[in-house]
């Protein structure tokens, strides 16, 4: 039996190809050319140089990991987005070119003549961080989506019927709109990632002195917390059998059943994604694209059940997906 198609390596070729294109204005061509320099860059900054356990300690005293010299971010990286924003820079200001782009928004923002106004290294960060938020989160959902699709192929059966029809009365085409209907996609991706949570924890310092509620016990102003997310999305008084996938947890009946925070994939308040609409969209358009022409199951080396690879910034499966993929 074929081992089958590595999945995760070419959807995470499809979200650089996208951000790439949407956060610099750049055609990386990683789908077609998969050597080339954005990727390998990707690549590189999507593994920790430590193990998990190491990087939550650096969360939590991040003050004392700087001190000691520990970096997050390797300096080859950081090199390689300082030169390629400030040649795109260089180019547009040169040329006058215009495209509508978060460069151009972030470059507008550098003519501001308020306090308000950005230097070079802020766009660079900017753009950065819209990189790095960007690419492998949204490659993981698609990937640990397509493992899920896979194993439960009448799930897969109804996301491709609602996918046809409503591709049917948009011109054949999954564009903005026709994915903004599919409602039964979109609970798809949330259900996958209630159970791969890209960010498995949300890290907050308390403003205040916080009284645990029904307890004595205090977290202290000034405390850094982990709000761990499969404590929460695996919790089986708030979703009976956690570990079953089942998108119809998702309806919007279900949703307003539940406590608000019983769902954190994108983060809440004022520090929550602000690229997950961007997400949406760029999960539901390769999901459309993919089940409309392609049927998805395991084979022998797909990994069941999924484990997960402990030295990725970002949850990714262990030992990459693998599907038979059959052409519809
Ligand atoms: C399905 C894909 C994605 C998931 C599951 C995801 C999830 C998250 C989560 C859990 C956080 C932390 C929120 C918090 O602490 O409350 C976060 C932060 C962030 N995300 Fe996403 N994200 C996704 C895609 C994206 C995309 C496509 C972009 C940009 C294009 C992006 C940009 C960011 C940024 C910049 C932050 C930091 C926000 C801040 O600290 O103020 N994310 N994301």
């Amino acid at each position: 039996m074929d081992d089958g198609v590595h999945c995760d390596n070419l959807m995470v070729r499809y979200t650089t190809d996208v951000i790439g294109s949407v956060a610099f204005g750049l055609k990386c061509n990683s789908l077609k050319e998969p050597n080339c320099e954005f990727r390998e860059i990707g690549e590189k900054l999507c593994y920790y140089r430590y193990s998990m356990p190491i990087v939550s300690l650096m969360n939590l005293f991040p003050n004392l990991f700087r001190k000691l010299g520990f970096k997050i971010i390797i300096e080859e990286v950081s090199q390689f987005f300082f030169r390629v924003v400030r040649e795109a820079v260089d180019y547009r200001d040169r040329t006058g070119e215009q495209r509508k782009d978060y460069l151009n928004i972030l470059m507008e923002l550098r003519k501001l003549n308020t306090a308000d106004n950005l230097t070079m290294d802020e766009i660079t960060a900017q753009a950065f961080v819209f990189f790095v938020g960007g690419f492998e989160t949204s490659a993981s959902v698609l990937s640990f989506c397509l493992y899920e699709l896979a194993l439960n192929q009448n799930i897969q059966e109804k996301a491709r019927r609602e996918i046809n029809e409503i591709i049917a009365q948009h011109d054949g085409k999954p564009t903005y709109e026709a994915v903004k209907e599919m409602k039964y996609l979109l609970q798809v991706m949330y259900e996958t990632i209630r159970m791969y949570s890209v960010v498995p924890g949300l890290v907050r310092k308390t403003a205040e002195d916080y009284i645990v509620s029904n307890t004595n016990y205090v977290i202290e102003k000034g405390t850094t917390v982990i709000i761990p997310l499969d404590a929460i999305h695996y919790d089986p008084d708030i979703y009976p059998n956690p570990e079953q996938f089942d998108p119809e947890r998702f309806t919007k009946t279900e949703v307003e059943n539940r406590h608000p925070m019983a769902w954190l994939g994108f983060g809440r308040g004022g520090r929550a994604c602000i690229g997950y609409r961007f997400a949406e969209v760029q999960v539901l358009i390769g999901l459309s694209l993919l089940l409309k022409n392609f049927r998805f199951s395991p084979t022998q080396k797909t990994q069941i059940p999924m484990k997960f690879n402990m030295y990725k910034l970002f949850r990714g499966p262990e030992k990459g997906v693998y599907l038979k993929v059959e052409k519809l």
